[in-house]
């Protein structure tokens, strides 16, 4: 594992259920991409997943090997890309509580993305961790310095707010952290079955990565299409077609042709949904072998997460040290000892 890279890749996703197709190309497909060129970091993001999951924490371990197993499938090669759980690495939620200190309610509150989870859930369930959570996320990002932070749209305030923290940090004590970018998928946002607006396993309209050829099948031919299209000659609308969407995710080469079909009543929804069907397994297909690969040998990936997150926490003791020593809390009280 080599650590000379210029940029540095972090990112990672909370452990509360499978990872499906708005996943990947929203970010999994830009991790993919870019752990062959950065020094790159995947979390387990255990103690975010709490902030929905506190009442259920037990059900989180399962959730945790779930995607672990996802990114081995998804092609996350351990050999470059260190994958690591992030309650056990106990300086993230250190600086998550030094963080906190500088950083207002007010912004957390204006933080669009938590805005519209809080509306979601409703707001007498704003619990100070929930709020807290772009903190927390801003510790992730920095404990090890990362430059880029490959994600879904969503979570772009996120990153905003993690630069407004290292700012504000670096100029009240010493410039130690580094500012990252968000660098948002081809497809920011994918499109749930039932037309909605994001796919979401929680909405019960997503496909996952781990969904057999059959299932992928059986899940398109009831996605929502154009309501107007009623019959194969009715003239289609592939501009408000949830089916057409995923033709340009995951079919772009092709999906002129479909969009003509469909808009001249040639092509049907039945033809189309086949043909994006097809598609969508012959992504997951080499996935489905990884899969089967890593799941002969379960040791193997409790190996690559023990591996991962011993590095990330070297890493993060050093970043501690400094984070200590620029607020001058770095006492001459054989800390180390005093901490061990
Ligand atoms: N909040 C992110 C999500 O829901 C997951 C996450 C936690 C994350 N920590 C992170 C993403 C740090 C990027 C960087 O998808």
């Amino acid at each position: 594992m080599q650590s000379n890279y210029e940029e540095r890749v972090l990112t990672g996703d909370r452990t509360t259920g499978k990872l499906h197709l708005g996943h990947y190309v929203g970010s999994l497909k830009n991790r993919i991409d870019m752990q062959q060129k950065y020094d790159t970091f995947i979390l387990l993001a255990d103690v975010q997943a709490l902030t929905t999951h506190f009442e259920s924490p037990k059900e989180i371990e399962q959730h945790l090997r779930q995607i672990a197993m996802d990114y081995l499938a998804v092609g996350i090669d351990p050999e470059k890309a260190t994958i690591f759980v992030q309650s056990l690495v106990p300086e993230i939620a250190e600086l998550t509580i030094f963080y906190s200190m500088f950083v207002t309610v007010n912004s957390l509150r204006h933080n669009p993305t938590v805005k519209s989870e809080a509306a979601e859930r409703g707001y007498d369930q704003m619990y100070y961790g929930f709020l807290g959570y772009p903190v927390s996320q801003a510790a992730d990002i920095t404990f090890c310095k990362a430059t880029l932070v490959p994600v879904g749209e969503d979570q772009v305030p996120h990153i905003e707010q993690t630069r407004k923290i290292v700012r504000r940090f670096n100029e009240l004590y010493a410039p130690v952290l580094i500012e990252p970018k968000a660098v948002v998928g081809e497809v920011p946002r994918l499109v749930g079955l039932d037309g909605k607006s994001k796919m979401s396993k929680s909405m019960g309209n997503a496909i996952t990565l781990d969904a057999s050829a059959q299932e992928v099948r059986d899940k398109i031919q009831v996605a929502v299409t154009d309501p107007a299209r009623i019959r194969k000659s009715d003239p289609g609308h592939p501009e408000v077609c949830p089916v057409f969407t995923y033709h340009q995710a995951f079919a772009a080469g092709t999906s002129d042709e479909v969009a003509t079909g469909c808009r001249s009543g040639t092509m049907g929804c039945v033809e189309c949904k086949r043909r994006i069907a097809g598609r969508i397994n012959e992504l997951l297909e080499p996935m489905r072998e990884r899969r089967v690969a890593y799941e002969a040998n379960p040791r193997m990936a409790d190996e690559i997460l023990i591996a991962g997150t011993k590095r990330a926490r070297e890493i993060a003791k050093e970043t501690m040290r400094e984070v200590r020593e620029a607020m001058g809390l770095n006492y001459r009280l054989d800390y180390d000892e005093a901490r061990d």
